[in-house]
């Protein structure tokens, strides 16, 4: 059984690939702070040191690295460079560093892209709006440059179940503020092909299992707007009674610019392992379903 740790145990895509290859593979994680969860095989890892990171490396001896510790907040990475850049760039250089021989696997992100093309390949030429997709381009770069047997896994935004601890992604987003029927006003002009969480932690696997390397984009077949998302979301929660109205995206004030469109060419990922995302209506059906037993029972513990 191959060994795994992972970098970030608590992260949307970390925990997943925990909870999902429990059987799978023998799983380490790291984590700042452990949430309230049976998780065995876990390392606190505060401060971001290479004395602590080594010692944790070199005490696992891993087949495989997975980082998944990341600010993904494109604002708070425009405020706080200093912060963005030791967390999403200054930990890959720590990893190279330490020099362990293991397959590595990194996330970059569709936000390296400017939004200008209609379809983005692994040979498009990156043109970040922000630091974030700045730091991406540059860990990318980096990693390319120096580490040997490699993943750079680039994921269009990700929708999937949400834990208490874990940040929001576009469709908890929706499915929370209609739980509590709420109205939202979503966007109808920006379009990308999200990516299924499950999908993509399925992607990983079989990646490891074929012991591939190089950089992959990641995106699923279907193209919408956070509007159609909205819609659809509404529609799987029986709640599609005009709580879900459309905006231009001037209607929201953003810190830096952003991609208008984000559309990942998945043709590569495809031919590597035949991947075939789920639709996305399936998708949305699972982690409505999901997200809302795990809303139900945190309320019932709230009583
Ligand atoms: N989710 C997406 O849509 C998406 C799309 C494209 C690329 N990516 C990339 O994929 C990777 C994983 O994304 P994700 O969404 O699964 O991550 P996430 O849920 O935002 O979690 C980020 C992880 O980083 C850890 N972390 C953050 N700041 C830290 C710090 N100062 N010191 C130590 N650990 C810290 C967090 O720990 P705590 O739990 O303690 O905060 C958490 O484990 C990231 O590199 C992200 O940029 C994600």
């Amino acid at each position: 059984m191959k060994k795994v740790l992972i970098l970030g145990v608590t992260s949307n895509i970390g925990y997943r690939f925990y909870t999902m290859y429990q059987h799978r593979y023998d799983l380490y994680g790291t984590c700042r702070k452990l949430p309230d969860l049976k998780m065995l095989n876990v390392y606190e890892l505060n401060s971001l040191s290479k004395e602590k990171l080594s010692m944790i490396i070199n005490e696992v001896k891993p087949d495989i690295v997975i980082n998944c510790i990341g600010i993904g907040s494109i604002d708070f990475c425009e405020l706080n460079k200093e912060i963005a850049k030791e967390i999403n760039f200054e930990v890959v250089k720590l990893l190279r560093e330490i020099g362990y021989k293991a397959k590595y696997i990194f996330f970059s992100s569709a936000s390296i892209y400017s939004g200008s093309a209609n379809l983005y390949n692994e040979e498009s030429i990156p043109m970040p709006l922000h630091f974030y997709g700045k730091l991406k381009v540059e860990a990318d770069q980096y990693i390319k440059q120096k580490f040997d047997d490699y993943l750079i896994l680039r994921p269009a935004p990700i929708i999937g179940v949400q834990q208490s601890f874990q940040r929001v992604n576009p469709a908890t987003f929706i499915i929370r503020k209609l739980y509590q029927n709420l109205s939202i006003m979503l966007v109808n002009d920006v379009f990308s092909n999200l990516l299924f969480l499950d999908d993509c932690i399925k992607i990983m696997g079989e990646l490891i299992d074929c012991d591939s390397q190089g950089d992959f984009n990641l995106a699923g077949n279907e193209i919408v707007s956070r509007y159609e998302l909205g819609k659809m979301i509404a529609k799987a929660m029986h709640k599609d009674n005009g709580v879900i109205k459309a905006c231009d995206s001037n209607y929201f004030k953003s810190l830096v610019p952003r991609p208008q469109n984000l559309i990942l060419d998945n043709k590569k990922i495809k031919c590597e392992i035949g991947y075939e995302p789920l639709s996305i209506s399936s998708a949305i059906e699972q982690i409505v379903k999901e997200q809302l037993n795990d809303l139900r029972k945190t309320l019932e513990e709230e009583i």
